[in-house]
């Protein structure tokens, strides 16, 4: 299969797809979270549960990109912290123990992520894309079994999930300076816009899900 949906009971694709996301996004929120969190309870727990997606792509036995997902952007990791209190509670432990200056910058993650629970709870359909990476060495891939690179077939796979789901519409949060994520976004036909996130401006795309055609009613 070309695309898969990783299970997060296959620890070593878990993993490899955390190492993946540290190495090209290590700037972003969740890894200031720290390692064990990533690794145990973004990448496992929160796949097990269902609150987030993951697709990759293996080539030569190795992944070299996947996507991550949500159908609960404003709810998921609130919903995560209810089910697994003390599995979250040890993973942030464990990260701020790993580098102590990072307790400030976690509670202060963790206040953005719930203002936008309170500020968007009516966006019951809209999904959103928390991670697209492709390794630098296959941006140009063309998977088998596809005509297009890489990056599209793992949004395309997303997008079927959403579908699959009844989402209408995905947000893609993107920092203005991220001009490869830019292009991505609007290539893919999504629209532009802006929002303040954690007191910075970044680039906010939405994409809508094409909807299926309705199924033509047998003639009698
Ligand atoms: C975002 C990402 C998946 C997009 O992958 P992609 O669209 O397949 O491939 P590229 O990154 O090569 O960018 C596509 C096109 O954008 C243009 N582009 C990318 N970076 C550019 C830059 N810095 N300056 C000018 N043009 C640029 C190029 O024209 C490129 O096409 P070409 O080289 O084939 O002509 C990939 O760039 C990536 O994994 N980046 C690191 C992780 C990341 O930032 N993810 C997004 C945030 S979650």
């Amino acid at each position: 299969m070309s695309i898969e949906r990783l299970d997060p009971l296959k620890t070593a694709d878990a993993e490899q797809v955390a190492d993946l996301h540290f190495q090209y996004l290590n700037d972003s929120p969740i890894v200031r979270f720290g390692s064990s969190f990533l690794r145990r309870f973004f990448y496992r727990t929160l796949v097990r549960d269902g609150l987030v997606g993951v697709s990759f792509h293996r080539h030569e036995g190795r992944i070299i990109g996947f996507i991550s997902y949500t159908t609960e952007p404003f709810g998921f990791m609130g919903k995560g912290g209810r089910r697994h209190p003390f599995a979250l509670a040890w993973s942030l432990l464990s990260g701020i123990v790993q580098r102590p200056g990072t307790a400030k910058e976690i509670v202060q993650i963790m206040r953005v992520m719930r203002e936008r629970t309170e500020e968007d709870t009516e966006s019951r359909d809209t999904g959103e894309v928390i991670s697209l990476v492709v390794d630098s060495d296959y941006r140009g891939f063309v998977p088998a079994g596809g005509e297009t690179r890489l990056a599209v077939r793992l949004f395309e796979d997303a997008v079927e999930f959403f579908a699959a789901q009844k989402v209408g519409r995905v947000h893609l949060l993107v920092r203005p300076e991220n001009l490869a994520s830019n292009i991505f976004c609007s290539s893919m036909g999504a629209e532009f816009g802006k929002m303040e996130y954690g007191g910075e401006t970044v680039h906010r795309y939405t994409y809508t899900i094409p909807q299926a055609a309705p199924a033509i009613e047998a003639s009698s």
